[in-house]
């Protein structure tokens, strides 16, 4: 019966022209395909053997940061910073709100550096809280990461996407276009500025132990970025490290000049498969239901020490995440690395010997 074959097919085609005109139209993304590193890590599951500290208390610690007197400061997704004090109890210090709370480090002036995805970058001390810079040559600051203050006063932070906030952080990975920024805000001018621009989802940010350069790393670009503020280099960037067993997330110093970096496993076989193909990754981003799934796709834990030459000399991982999982940042004091996570509802310590 031809011609009812004609009318099935028709409809097909309708429904293709339809689907086709829907991810056209639709699509919040215009994605290019994403470049996979090819390193492997053997687990070794070190992560496992974690202390953890503030069980149940902590709602998605991100990051960890210790002032002077070794009080370590978290922020959590209810919108609290919360301190440990060194005889190990725990208090809810300042409740600043929203969800979005992420980077974080202790001001020359005793005072909290916090990046707030949504707001900027905020100062928070025992009188309050003030935003330092929510905008940077009148665009609106819509991802703050992470910040490190130098020894100047002036504050390095990171501007993950201007496209895309923190709800939707899953869409500027499948994007694969880089919409990050490194800022500098300078205390004495109040004033905030773009130090480098087009990075890739810029997420973890500090500075070497003589304060020659920053470290940017850009988690979907699987690599971390150096950029000279001192000597015959100045103002020029390079490669620090590249080809990371997993997205680079916060970035912090150790006391001995390496570098702690966490790394997000985001990988897995189908994901690597969308990540090739812009059409896919277009008709994915007009699926809710499926960037939410997407979302969750996440295996375990992982944190590198990279020497100030750029070579890991260390892994420490938890292969399938039932202790430690999606650990965002990793903090070295006293002998110890501590662990923040934006899905446990604790610190993770770990002593190094
Ligand atoms: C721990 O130290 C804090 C601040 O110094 C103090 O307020 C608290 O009472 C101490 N807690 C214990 C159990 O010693
Ligand atoms: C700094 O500048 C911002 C506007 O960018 C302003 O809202 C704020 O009051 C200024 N702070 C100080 C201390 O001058």
């Amino acid at each position: 019966m031809p011609p009812r074959r004609v009318s099935v097919t028709g409809a097909v085609l309708a429904s293709l022209l339809a689907l086709v005109l829907h991810v056209a139209f639709n699509s919040p993304i215009s994605p290019l395909p994403l470049p996979l590193p090819s390193s492997r890590i053997t687990p070794n599951n070190l992560l496992k053997t974690v202390d953890k500290l503030g069980e149940g208390r902590l709602e998605g610690p991100e990051a960890v940061c210790v002032d002077g007197e070794g009080t370590l400061y978290t922020a959590t997704r209810d919108g609290w910073i919360k301190r440990m004090q060194p005889n190990g109890s725990w208090e809810d210090w300042k409740l600043l709100g929203g969800s979005a709370l992420l980077g974080m480090t202790v001001s020359m002036t005793g005072d909290l550096l916090v990046c707030d995805a949504d707001k900027g970058l905020l100062k928070v001390g025992e009188d309050g809280v003030i935003t330092l810079a929510s905008e940077v040559d009148g665009t609106p600051i819509r991802f703050a990461d992470d910040v490190v203050e130098a020894s100047d006063g002036s504050v390095y932070f990171s501007d993950a996407s201007t496209k895309f906030g923190l709800q939707d952080w899953i869409l500027d990975l499948l994007e694969a276009r880089p919409h990050g920024r490194l800022l500098r805000y300078d205390p004495a001018a109040n004033k905030t500025s773009v130090v480098l621009s087009n990075l890739g989802f810029p997420n973890g940010v500090t500075l070497s132990q003589d304060q020659d350069f920053v470290v940017v790393c850009e988690t979907w670009k699987f690599r971390c970025l150096k950029h000279w503020l001192k000597g015959e280099q100045e103002g020029k960037t390079e490669v620090f490290i590249d080809n990371l067993p997993g997205g680079p997330d916060n970035i912090n110093l150790a006391p001995d000049g390496s570098f702690w970096i966490a790394l997000l496993q985001l990988r897995s076989k189908w994901l690597d498969l969308i990540h090739r193909s812009s059409m896919a990754k277009r008709v994915l981003a007009t699926l809710p239901k499926l960037v939410g799934i997407m979302q969750r796709i996440r295996s375990g834990a992982m944190v590198v020490n990279v020497a100030s030459n750029g070579k890991i000399t260390r892994v420490l991982d938890d292969s399938d995440g039932t202790v430690m999982f999606f650990v965002t940042s990793a903090m070295e004091f006293e002998g110890h690395l501590y662990l923040g996570s934006l899905h446990t509802n604790f610190i993770g310590k770990l002593p190094l010997k």
